[in-house]
């Protein structure tokens, strides 16, 4: 067992103008003021980053962006690179969310370049993996995983991957009210742990957070931190509501 800061993320998708971002993250820094022994990280849409990050200067929160693209600048309209995102304040960077698997084309390969774009410019990836439904039915969940941590992780050292998250969300448990059983986050946590231990190695694989994502709410959160390979949680809907947050980060009581 290493011995791992938990960490519980709120990422904010497509809600909140900069102005709102600003008034629940200013809340969240009260709110928030006090809990001990975990880490706490927002990622507000790019228009909020610059603001969020000024609002929540001197406190227990850290700010990260949803998703970055791979080169540091050039002709590519439309798109950010990591060294915006430094700028603007962020520690972490989203990547290979389900959502950007599934609408807008991201690939194992398109994950494993942000992620080396984001350790270059000293930006701590939290790479997104899981299953949807149909895969799941069809005993395919563990196969899944594995192809997506093969490949979004490969030309990879440990040194490289020293700041990586990872974060396991099944599909079909995003948005849907449809929570993994602690049993089976524990399993695909527990898988995702070996793998990293053999494709990476032993010593990385012992201190690399995993986080569980997908409808963690207030009345769940604990019993899932329980499970000994849970590190912590991304957290969609109930991370918008700085109360019930608040709540989510004071879950060790
Ligand atoms: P929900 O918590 O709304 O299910 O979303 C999870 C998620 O996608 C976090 O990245």
């Amino acid at each position: 067992m290493g011995n791992r800061l938990p960490l519980i993320a709120g990422n904010w998708k497509m809600y909140k103008t900069g102005d709102e971002a600003v008034q629940s993250a200013r809340r969240l820094k009260e709110l928030a003021a006090d809990a001990a022994g975990v880490e706490i990280m927002i990622a507000p849409t790019f228009t909020a980053l610059a603001q969020v990050a000024a609002a929540i200067q001197s406190s227990n929160i850290a700010l990260g962006a949803q998703n970055l693209h791979w080169e540091t600048q050039g002709a590519f309209t439309g798109e950010i690179s990591a060294p915006m995102l430094v700028n603007a304040g962020c520690r972490y960077v989203i990547i290979g969310h389900s959502e950007r698997r599934q609408y807008f084309g991201e690939t194992d390969q398109s994950v494993q370049r942000k992620i080396r774009a984001a350790v270059n410019a000293g930006l701590r990836p939290v790479m997104c993996i899981g299953e949807t439904e149909t895969e799941r039915e069809a005993g395919k969940t563990f196969s899944v995983l594995d192809k997506q941590i093969q490949k979004g992780l490969e030309g990879f050292v440990f040194q490289d991957l020293k700041s990586l998250v990872l974060a396991y969300e099944p599909v079909w448990a995003i948005g849907t009210g449809k929570t993994a059983t602690k049993e089976q986050a524990q399993e695909a946590h527990a898988y995702i742990r070996r793998q990293l231990a053999a494709i990476v190695d032993d010593g990385f694989a012992r201190q690399v957070r995993i986080l569980y994502g997908g409808s963690v709410k207030p009345s769940n959160v604990k019993e899932l931190m329980a499970m000994p390979d849970v590190d912590g949680a991304l957290v969609g809907g109930a991370s918008l509501d700085p109360e019930t947050f608040s709540q989510l980060v004071h879950y060790q009581g």
